[in-house]
């Protein structure tokens, strides 16, 4: 029976703020010890196992270390091609077997995701040592903690990272914790390896940050000094950076702005070599252009004081004349390895004293037959004999394909085509379908293919529209229009405080006529914002020029064209709290059909049209400035799902 409790450590982001500041003050502590030479049984009768499918110097060694040094033992598959899994064990019986044997299992593997597998199927806690191109979360907090002891505060500090971002596990992690700790970083990837989608999504989405990014020549002219180098602030607090918020591109800047602050630290990465792979998954063995980093680039007035980090093992991309620099700090971020797995241990230990449980999961979309993972190297394509893949709703802000994350990898799937299971209907996606869709993976009824091929073979046919009715003309949208106006100027009070955000696309359009009715009225014009639910870095946009939106302690009237289920509202609202504490949101809607899923009521309504749950309502708003005018307006009601009507009402 394991002694350590549940508590997996797959991401970075499985340990709170608090959880990391707690860790870094028991590693204070062990650092001394050791220097002092203390004896320390904290961990004694506990046993580890450390399981490596990939090579490893630092990460094994020093968690085996660490747990030696507190007094606890360790049993060890250093080379996974010396154990069963040789003659074709599968990841999760692995851990199962030495989840009987150890009370913990720190796991390295090529394979993305296999972390998450590995806690799934292991009855003692799993620490992630590396798993394929995804994370390496202890690797972070050595990082951090480095940081942390040369810098003062990780806050405001700014980290450039550079290298192979792509596949470079140690950066993903670092990423997911300097968005948390409020630091700023700068991207110079090597030629194609740029963050992934993925990454970036996450932190916009949970963390509404962003960073800019820099391509390793534009690096490179730190032979003229970094003080040449302009950056494009892509989050407000990035923006502190620069003494103009308005968008610079990476050139001269002018005179009238100045250039980025210091930089507080270099943290260099490796050419993924053994990750690259062509498209058809066959290794590439393509030379690949590396940079090279040495003491030229601490010459400038803006990097003298930054120090320099790497994960290691490094290549050839960071000279060794560097070594004897006392800014160099990559051995010393190899040795934290022992203390601060050591306070990793000794929190987990914390933990499971005060009754530890696992977190639960989020749910994941019951598919009969499950879409495969577009990532070739994700766990789930390699051990597919027992693993299911499994998806969350996607962050895309693709609004004609279906977006689904990877459980495992968390790399996003996009869909075309989806269909509803019992009426074995399928449909084109488009973002109109979004509701229904969700409503679908309540009811367990989602079915997405890849084709329309795929759909028909798996015995689904087209939905066909029924008849089509129009309930608005361009006549009555206008009017609808000038009533919500003023329905909103004798509700709001002090206009000067109200802001409009309107959902992409007809909801920011109908916002713009309402601001203009607005000023017509009062005088008084307020900002508008468009809001694109389906995420993404740039996910709410000014729709005033350069000048920034706000937010905080503003009215926010949230505009969009119809009400269905209130799904789309909620992710709004969502979207927004992220980004600030409005005083209050108010909805206005064009259309609300009367019928929903999530107890939200507009305040200003165009129309209300009661509609069955099998109709669909389409709005056509003429684009602003478009040459057919405001007469290409239309609302029409027709038969969307004939079939799947009688299906739903049951
Ligand atoms: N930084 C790191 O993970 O090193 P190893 O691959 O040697 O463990």
């Amino acid at each position: 029976m394991a002694r350590l409790g549940k508590g997996d450590i797959v991401s970075i982001d499985d340990l709170a703020t608090a959880d990391i500041e707690r860790i870094f003050d028991l590693a204070d502590g062990f650092s001394a010890s050791l220097e002092r030479g203390e004896p320390l049984n904290l961990a004694s009768g506990l046993i580890m196992a450390t399981l490596f499918y990939e090579p490893s110097t630092r990460t094994r060694l020093s968690f085996e270390s660490a747990m030696h040094r507190m007094g606890g033992a360790v049993i060890s598959s250093a080379d996974m091609h010396a154990s069963s899994a040789a003659k074709g064990e599968t990841l999760a019986d692995t851990v199962r077997v030495v989840g009987a044997y150890a009370d913990l299992i720190v796991l390295r593997h090529p394979s993305d995701g296999a972390a998450r597998v590995a806690a799934d199927y292991a009855p003692c806690a799993v620490i992630n040592a590396g798993d394929g191109s995804r994370e390496h979360p202890t690797q972070t907090l050595c990082d951090l903690y480095i940081l942390r002891r040369k810098k003062g505060s990780l806050k405001g500090m700014t980290v450039a990272i550079c290298g192979d971002l792509k596949l470079g596990r140690t950066v993903h992690s670092l990423i997911f914790a300097l968005a948390r700790f409020g630091a700023n970083i700068v991207a110079v990837p090597y030629n194609g390896m740029k963050v992934p989608d993925y990454v970036l999504e996450r932190i916009a989405a949970e963390r509404n940050y962003g960073f800019s990014s820099v391509s390793m020549e534009e690096l490179r002219s730190l032979a003229g000094g970094i003080d040449a180098l302009y950056l494009t602030p892509s989050a407000p607090h990035q923006i502190a950076l620069f003494t103009s918020s308005s968008e610079m591109p990476l050139q001269s800047a002018p005179p009238s702005i100045a250039a980025p602050a210091a930089l507080d630290a270099f943290y260099l990465t490796r050419m993924q070599r053994e990750r690259m792979v062509d498209k058809d998954g066959v290794k590439d063995a393509a030379p690949v252009r590396f940079g090279h980093f040495d003491a030229r680039a601490l010459k400038t007035s803006r990097t003298h004081d930054a120090v320099v980090m790497h994960p290691l093992p490094r290549t050839d991309e960071l000279a060794f004349e560097l070594d004897s620099d006392p800014r160099a700090v990559y051995f010393e971020q190899a040795a934290a390895g022992v203390p601060v797995r050591m306070a990793l241990i000794a929190w987990l230990i914390e933990q499971s004293r005060g009754g530890m449980r696992p977190k639960p999961a989020a749910a994941s979309i019951r598919f009969k037959s499950p879409p495969r993972c577009a990532n070739a190297n994700c766990i789930s394509r390699h051990e597919n004999a027992y693993i299911m893949a499994r998806f969350r709703l996607g962050r895309s802000n693709d609004p004609s394909m279906l977006a689904l994350t990877c459980d495992f990898c968390e790399r996003e799937l996009r869909i075309e085509f989806v269909g509803h299971a019992r009426s074995h209907r399928y449909y084109h996606f488009e973002q109109n379908l979004y509701g229904y869709v969700r409503q679908w993976i309540e009811e367990g009824s989602l079915a997405v293919f890849e084709s329309v091929k795929q759909a028909e073979e798996g015995g689904y046919e087209p939905y066909r529209r029924g008849p089509q009715r129009e309930i608005m003309s361009a006549e009555d949208v206008a009017a609808a229009c000038r009533a919500m106006a003023a329905q909103m100027v004798a509700d709001l009070g002090d206009l000067a405080a109200v802001s409009l955000v309107g959902v992409v696309s007809h909801g920011a359009i109908l916002a713009m006529r309402l601001r203009d009715l607005i000023e017509a009225e009062t005088g008084v014009r307020p900002p508008c914002a468009a809001l694109d639910v389906f995420g993404g870095e740039a996910a709410l946009r000014s729709l005033d020029g350069a000048a920034p939106f706000e937010i905080g302690d503003r009215t926010i009237v949230l505009v969009d064209d119809v009400m269905n289920s209130g799904w789309t509202v909620q992710r709004a609202m969502n979207s927004l709290w992220h980004r600030g504490r409005p005083a209050a949101v108010k909805l206005a809607v064009l259309i609300d059909r009367g019928h929903r899923a999530v107890p939200i009521r507009p305040n200003y309504v165009g129309k209300n049209i009661p509609t069955a749950r099998g109709e669909r309502v389409q709005v056509r708003i003429a684009a602003e400035g478009s040459l057919r005018g405001k007469a290409a307006d239309r609302v029409v009601i027709y038969s969307m799902l004939d079939t799947l009507k009688e299906e739903v009402a049951t």
